[in-house]
Parts: structure tokens; C-alpha cells; sequence
């Protein structure tokens, strides 16, 4: 047997099965529109994503999966036209915003799924889809960004594919399954004849600014699941007694995965 009788694309998505109940839908993200404009669009982690692309020769980009616009917004002034595609019409309204707030007017907007029909998405020069791709085709979506693409592609998945550090998941008593991580994309893009450079980016964790307790089990929950009463009674007599890095947990790790498109 070789590794080509492995059919990556299925292995993801019966992994991906086993971390169904911490799935998000459109509306799950609508309600993280307000507290991601206010966070991503100036964190550590978009400077380090932005740093890493290469815009020469490139006027137009498609966001994909874009919330807030994170990765969009901060691109923009240097190029003609962007567009962020999101399924969740709170990010959008969000980005919108924000592009007004800072005279964007190149920006534009579309209400969309992974999924859903593509045959009006325009074609950039760039496509990027930052901390966006945990899609239950991975094969079809990378297949996508890569067409939709005239110069590179730009994107990140987790490494590891937990998005709490599995030390607290054991204060709750909680182990949920990690979620697939960047390795099968590298074997998929492998597969569709593409060789990515892969690099690294750490993301400060989400639990480190929580205000009080119940903004920190919220936080958990997000990742984990609704918590019981037992278990949230767990987790705040560790809460009450650990530290402000402990309470963070270990940071977490994004694959930055890029490639350029080869000339027609
Ligand atoms: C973790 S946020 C990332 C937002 C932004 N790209 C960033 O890096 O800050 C994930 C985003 O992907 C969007 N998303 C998740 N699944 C999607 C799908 N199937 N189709 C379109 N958007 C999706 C969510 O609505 C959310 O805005």
C-alpha cells in the first residue's frame, strides 16, 4: 500500500464527524460579530498573517470566511477592490462598518456559504481564508479558493485542531476530539498537484482577557459545549485558584498555508 490509497478528503471529514458538537452554524457566529470587530481586526495574529502576504501585482482580493474582516480591511488601502464573502450576515455587517468608519469604499460584501452556489464570486488576484476552513468538504473549498485565485492563496488552519488547551478540558472533565488539523489540507493540496510553503502563527488565547468568571466559562463553552453545572462548578474552583496564564492556557497554533498560482 502507498500513501495514494489514502483518500484524505474522506479521512477529514469522518474525523471532523467526531467534533460535531462543537460545530458552529451562521447564527452561533452572528452573536461573536461585536466582540471579533472589537479584537481581531487589531490582533497580534492578523499583523503576523499580513506580514506573510505578498501583494505585488495584486489589485483585488477575496476574503473568504472573512468575519469582521480581519484579514480584509487590513489589506484594502493597498489594493483596488475586496471583496469578503461570509455566511454570517452579523460579520458582514461588521466589516461593512468598519469600512466606512475608515472610507473604504472599494469594499464590498457577499452573503455566502462555503456551500452555496459560487458562479457569481468574482475571481482575484488574491484569495485568502483566515481561521475559516473547518468546512465539512475541505477537498471542494481548497478546490474553490485555488480557482478563485489569479495569483496566490492564503490561508490558515489550526495545528493540533483544539481550539481550548486540553489542560482545561481536563479541569471540566471534558476531552473533546480535536477538530482535523492542517496536515490533511497538505495532503489534499498534495493530491490537486499543489506544493504550499507552510509556515507557523501563534494566536494569544481567546481566555486570556475574560472579564470575571462568567465571561470565562462562556469563552469555554464556545469551544467546548454547554457546560453543566458540575462541570462549571469545576472549572470555577480552578478558576479561583489558578493563574492569570494557567486561566489562558497554551496559545494557539495556525499553519499558514500559501501557494502561487502556476502561469496558464
Ligand atoms: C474564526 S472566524 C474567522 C474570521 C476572520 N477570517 C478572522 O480570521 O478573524 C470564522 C468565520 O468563518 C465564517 N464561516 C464559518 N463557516 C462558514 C461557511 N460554511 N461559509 C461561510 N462562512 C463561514 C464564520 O461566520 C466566521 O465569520
Amino acid at each position: 500500500m502507498t500513501i495514494d490509497a489514502i483518500d484524505f478528503s474522506r479521512l477529514y471529514q469522518s474525523h471532523l464527524a467526531l467534533a460535531a458538537r462543537t460545530r458552529k452554524n451562521a447564527g452561533a457566529w452572528d452573536t461573536r460579530a461585536a466582540g471579533m470587530a472589537a479584537r481581531a481586526l487589531h490582533s497580534r495574529y492578523a499583523q503576523d498573517f499580513v506580514a506573510r502576504m505578498d501583494l505585488t501585482g495584486a489589485q483585488s482580493l477575496l476574503d473568504v470566511g472573512c468575519g469582521p474582516g480581519t484579514i480584509a480591511l487590513a489589506v484594502a488601502p493597498r489594493l483596488r477592490r475586496v471583496v469578503g464573502l461570509d455566511y454570517s450576515g452579523a460579520m458582514l455587517e461588521a466589516l461593512r462598518d468598519q469600512a466606512a468608519a475608515r472610507g473604504l469604499t472599494h469594499v464590498q460584501t457577499l452573503h455566502r456559504a462555503w456551500e452555496d452556489d459560487w458562479s457569481d464570486v468574482p475571481v482575484c488576484d488574491i484569495a485568502v481564508a483566515s481561521r475559516a476552513t473547518l468546512v465539512d468538504d475541505i477537498a471542494a473549498a481548497l478546490v474553490r479558493l485555488d480557482a478563485h485565485a489569479r495569483l496566490r492563496v492564503y490561508l490558515t488552519h489550526p495545528v493540533g485542531g483544539h481550539f481550548t488547551d486540553p489542560a482545561i478540558q481536563r479541569v471540566v472533565g471534558r476531552s473533546v476530539p480535536g477538530t482535523p488539523d492542517y496536515i490533511y489540507l497538505v495532503n489534499i493540496l498534495h493530491r490537486m498537484g499543489i506544493h504550499p510553503r507552510i509556515d507557523y502563527l501563534t494566536q494569544e488565547s481567546r481566555l486570556a482577557d475574560a472579564q470575571g468568571f462568567d465571561d470565562y466559562a462562556q469563552r469555554v463553552a464556545w469551544s467546548l459545549g454547554e457546560l453543566d453545572e458540575q462541570e462549571r462548578d469545576r472549572l470555577r474552583a480552578w478558576y479561583e485558584r489558578a493563574t492569570p496564564a494557567e486561566r489562558a492556557g497554551a496559545p494557539m497554533r495556525w499553519a499558514f498555508i500559501s501557494w502561487e498560482k502556476s502561469p496558464c
